[in-house]
């Protein structure tokens, strides 16, 4: 039997995103799936229902969490969403677990098999698969236009018969794919980029990107190439160094995250207070508690004359291809269980499935989320 595979229109506030673009709904057909959309799924990413060429609609929600083997999804199910689809179903999409455990529970108590993409292991052959890279990547693009935005000052250096304009200073805190890309769109617009991590094999990476990596002695690699958590004595080292540049800085885009935890603490009040008047701080830690102490998610604080930007949601900012290209990986992460006549057929032996399966058959199987789950 093909498979049905379900997309919804988002309900999350702020989410624009879609699950399935025209291009990628349209290949999962051609493939002998039934595709079925709630109708108007990807208008809020500029993808009207007429762009979709071979899919099937549905009036409502309800329609198709009630007919979906596989529903794919930007963000969690709400509880009433989960109790609405089949038992057995498949839902494939972010799942933010470790704030969700009611969430959790639905899903076992309907049988739901739920796969993570935030879990998917980060292994050359799930590259494709990455949406943690792939939106980080939207992320730290946007973070950089958002500092350009606010500073009240070009970025480049200029050269004109009003006279020369000095190019501005970006910092950039946490040099993962978010940082990454955020260095290459400030260096883009012509700004003098400096950039630390407490991982010291960002260095070459850095430099390869023309920035200068901030030396603190601090080096705090972690299992699977994340970051550990510092010690006091290392965190107060860091952060003297970090304070003088930060001070220096026109604009600081903080992107420093440790999966499963608390975003660390790395822009204090006082380095606030020593920056100059116009500066701009855009937090991306902002959801997960920010990088800088005085960060509000969801808002725009001025203190001491410094700007301070706490986005929620970067991605969804950048719809159009934040959709394209979460539903590729989803794409990529689908295929590999759609057997002869896209009968679903999941190798449970593939370390990408079994890695990523938060839930199936009525059990948690992710351990980290099983035990968070049972203490709460
Ligand atoms: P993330 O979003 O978890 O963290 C962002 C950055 O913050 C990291 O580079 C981390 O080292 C840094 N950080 C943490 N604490 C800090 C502190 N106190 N001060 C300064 N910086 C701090 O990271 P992301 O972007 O998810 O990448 C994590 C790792 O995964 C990297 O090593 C990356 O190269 C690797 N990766 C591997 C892939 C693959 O092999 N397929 C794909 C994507 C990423």
């Amino acid at each position: 039997m093909p498979v049905t595979i379900g997309a919804l229109r988002e309900r999350a506030p702020g989410e624009t995103r879609v699950s399935l673009v025209p291009e990628i709904a349209d290949k999962l057909a051609a493939l002998g799936a039934r595709v079925l959309l709630e109708r108007g799924a990807g208008v809020s990413a500029q993808f009207p229902d007429a762009l979709y060429k071979k899919v099937e609609w549905a009036d409502s929600a309800e329609a198709v969490l009630a007919a979906a083997d596989v529903l794919l999804t930007v963000q969690p199910l709400s509880i009433a969403q989960i109790q609405g689809l089949k038992a057995g179903a498949l839902v494939i999409g972010f799942m933010q677990a470790h704030a969700q455990p009611d969430m959790v529970r639905a899903l076992v108590e309907h049988q739901i098999t739920g796969f993570a993409m935030e879990l998917v292991p980060r292994i050359s052959r799930a590259q494709s698969m990455d949406a943690l890279s792939s939106q980080a990547a939207i992320g730290g693009y946007k973070a950089a236009l958002i500092a350009a935005n606010t500073l009240d000052r070009f970025l480049p250096m200029l050269t004109t018969a009003a006279g020369t304009i000095r190019p501005a200073t970006v910092l950039i805190i946490g040099v993962g794919v978010a940082g990454l890309q955020a260095i290459a769109t400030a260096k883009r617009l012509g700004a003098v980029v400096e950039a630390y991590d407490v991982r010291s094999a960002t260095r070459e990476q850095v430099k390869s990107l023309g920035a200068k990596f901030v030396e603190t002695g601090v080096s705090a690699e972690g299992t699977g190439g994340y970051a550990r958590e510092l010690t006091e004595e290392e965190k107060a080292k860091q952060q003297e160094v970090l304070e003088a540049r930060i001070a220096l800085a026109d604009a600081v885009i903080s992107t420093a995250a440790i999966p499963g935890r608390r975003a660390p603490r790395i822009i204090s009040r006082a380095a606030v207070e020593r920056m100059k008047a116009g500066a701009v701080i855009v937090d991306m830690a902002a959801e997960s508690g920010g990088n800088c102490e005085l960060t509000q998610a969801g808002q725009t604080i001025v203190h001491q004359g410094v700007k301070i930007v706490g986005p929620v949601n970067l991605p969804a900012q950048l719809a159009f291809h934040a959709s394209e290209m979460y539903s590729r990986n989803l794409y990529n992460f689908l295929k590999p269980a759609l057997g002869k006549d896209a009968a679903l057929a999941v190798d449970w032996q593939d370390e990408v499935f079994a890695q990523s399966c938060l839930t199936h058959a009525g059990a948690i199987k992710h351990e980290p989320t099983r035990k968070l789950v049972e203490a709460t």
